[in-house]
């Protein structure tokens, strides 16, 4: 055979190889080119929250956590451990409802609770994948509930409000004024009562209503721009709320005042409970949280009355007084509720039913509560004491029942006032 042919036709084998090799890096070139105007024109992912109706999509690398987030912003990450969205995915209330047929078992409420959670594409209504072992298994996404990566990653992205050349270096960042707004809050701050049955459906009042109630106490001529002026001053991750008893108590105050009167013998009281530095109906948030005020009188020889049941049946409840009208009060203690208890018309059920009134404080309000105690109900010639307290109820005795709490760990008294009242003596 002539080697020059055999060469050739070596040459003749090899041209198409090189072909071959050409295109395929031509096309891998152009491929990832194509690839990287895709990824740019592919609209990131929005910042503010809908709601809890899609889950979040972080993109971010898998190494990115939440503890790692930490090591480098200590301070931050203390203050939050210490938050309730710390808590949001595994506290014992949530737990219960979450696997509860009725109402519970919702993709939708570990979105909110949870929004790291892995079940992209789930719609609102559906079952959380291994929901019933969720809680024993604990996986990280739902011990960090609400957490950094929640409120400041997106697309690989750390949302700031400031960029700085130290923080370029430490990670990508992404320029976010939408992280100083009250929006962003409300995205899960705010929501109607959910359907269980149609992915679609709300029905009925708002289930959570702070930021309709921050936007009227803003146009009211509130001096805060947004929820983070009082819930993250200087920053602060703990963003403390009615768990908070130092919060509650700073937002509330008592004034109480009781006189004898001669024409006809008895004692007047005066109670107000004022409500301030707060930027929403009190108490906000869930609708079955609660403030309750208890007035007590009693012979000053005699201990203070000691409570054991908070929640008084409808039945035991004083009628509704009109502002400023003056209740005629024998027995004791007398109970009023600051509330609002959404019923099957509030819910959207039964559009006949009942209207509950929402019976919660305003923002800047002073509400007074005016007694009148005939003298001969009381043993009217020993010194006497009136008392006043204002509880906090995280929820009803119901629901406490319900969830397996004892009583003083869904009640704390926030303010409590008293007075010695004598016959003759004016005051
Ligand atoms: C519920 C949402 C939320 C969570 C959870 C959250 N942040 Fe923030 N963070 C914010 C908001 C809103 C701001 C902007 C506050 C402002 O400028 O008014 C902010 C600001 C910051 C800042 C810059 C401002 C400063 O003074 O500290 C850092 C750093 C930060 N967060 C880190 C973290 C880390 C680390 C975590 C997790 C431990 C975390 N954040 C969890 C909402 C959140
Ligand atoms: C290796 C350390 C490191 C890690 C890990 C880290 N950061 Fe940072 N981060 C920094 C530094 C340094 C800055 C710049 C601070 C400055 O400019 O004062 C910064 C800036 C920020 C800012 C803007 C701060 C401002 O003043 O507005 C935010 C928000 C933030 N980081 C959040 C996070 C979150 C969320 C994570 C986890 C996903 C994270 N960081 C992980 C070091 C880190
Ligand atoms: C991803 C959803 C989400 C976002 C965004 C979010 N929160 Fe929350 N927040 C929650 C959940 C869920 C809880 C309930 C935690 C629990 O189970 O008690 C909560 C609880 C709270 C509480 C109650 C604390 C208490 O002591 O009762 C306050 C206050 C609060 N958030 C403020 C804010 C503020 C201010 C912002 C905006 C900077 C914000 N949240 C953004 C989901 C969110
Ligand atoms: C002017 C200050 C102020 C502003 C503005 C404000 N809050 Fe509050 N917030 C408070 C105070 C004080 C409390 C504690 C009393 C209470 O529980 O209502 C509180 C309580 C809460 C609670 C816990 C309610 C409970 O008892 O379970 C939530 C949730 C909350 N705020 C969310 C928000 C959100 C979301 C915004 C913005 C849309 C906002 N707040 C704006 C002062 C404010
Ligand atoms: C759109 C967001 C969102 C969705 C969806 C949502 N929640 Fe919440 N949830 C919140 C916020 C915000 C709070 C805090 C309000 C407060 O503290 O008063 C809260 C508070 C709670 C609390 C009170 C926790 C405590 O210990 O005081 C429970 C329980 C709860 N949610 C259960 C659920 C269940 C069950 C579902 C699903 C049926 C659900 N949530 C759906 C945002 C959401």
């Amino acid at each position: 055979m002539n080697p020059d042919s055999a060469g050739a036709r070596h040459r003749s084998e090899w041209v198409p190889g090189l072909v071959i090799l050409l295109v395929t890096v031509g096309v891998i070139t152009a491929g990832v080119r194509i690839q990287r105007v895709l990824e740019a024109s592919k609209p990131s992912t929005p910042i503010l929250f809908d709601h809890g109706l899609t889950p979040l999509t972080l993109r971010a690398p898998s190494t990115w956590t939440n503890q790692q987030c930490g090591t480098c912003h200590p301070r931050a990450f203390e203050q939050w451990q210490g938050s309730r969205h710390a808590a949001a995915a595994t506290n014992k209330k949530f737990r219960v409802e979450c696997i509860e047929p009725i109402g519970g078992r919702r993709q939708w409420c570990i979105n909110c609770h949870a929004p790291t959670n892995p079940s992209a594409g789930h719609l609102p209504t559906q079952e959380p994948v291994g929901l019933d072992s969720l809680f024993s298994d604990q996986p990280r996404w739902l011990v960090n509930g609400v957490d950094c990566l929640t409120c400041h990653v997106r697309d690989g992205k750390v949302l700031a409000t400031r960029i700085t050349s130290k923080g370029e270096a430490a990670h990508p960042l992404r320029l976010s004024p939408e992280l100083e707004t009250a929006e962003f809050c409300g995205g899960c701050h705010q929501f109607a009562f959910k359907s269980d049955q149609y992915g679609d459906e709300f029905h009925g009042q708002l289930q959570q209503v702070s930021m309709e109630e921050f936007l009227d106490f803003r146009r009211g001529g509130g001096s805060e721009q947004n929820c983070q002026n009082c819930h993250m001053p200087a920053g602060d991750h703990l963003m403390p709320g009615g768990y908070n008893n130092e919060m509650l108590k700073q937002s509330l105050d008592l004034d109480l005042d009781a006189r004898w009167q001669d024409q006809p013998g008895g004692i007047n009281v005066s109670i107000s409970v004022i409500a301030q530095g707060v930027g929403h109906r009190l108490p906000g948030g869930e609708h079955f949280r609660f403030l309750s005020l208890h007035t007590n009188l009693r012979n000053a020889d005699d201990p203070p009355r000691q409570y054991t049941l908070a929640e008084p049946t409808a039945e035991q409840l004083p009628p509704p007084a009109a502002a400023g009208q003056v209740q005629e009060v024998t027995d004791w203690p007398r109970i009023q509720i600051m509330r609002r208890n959404p019923g099957p018309r509030e819910r959207g059920r039964s559009p006949g039913a009942d209207a509950v009134p929402d019976t919660r404080l305003f923002p800047g309000e002073r509400r007074t509560f005016r007694y009148f105690v005939p003298a001969n109900t009381v043993d009217a010639d020993s010194p006497l004491v009136i008392s006043a307290e204002l509880w906090y109820h995280k929820m009803g005795d119901l629901d406490a029942r319900r969830f397996g709490f004892e009583t003083p760990e869904v009640i704390h008294t926030v303010l409590r006032k008293e007075q010695a009242v004598r016959r003759g003596t004016g005051r």
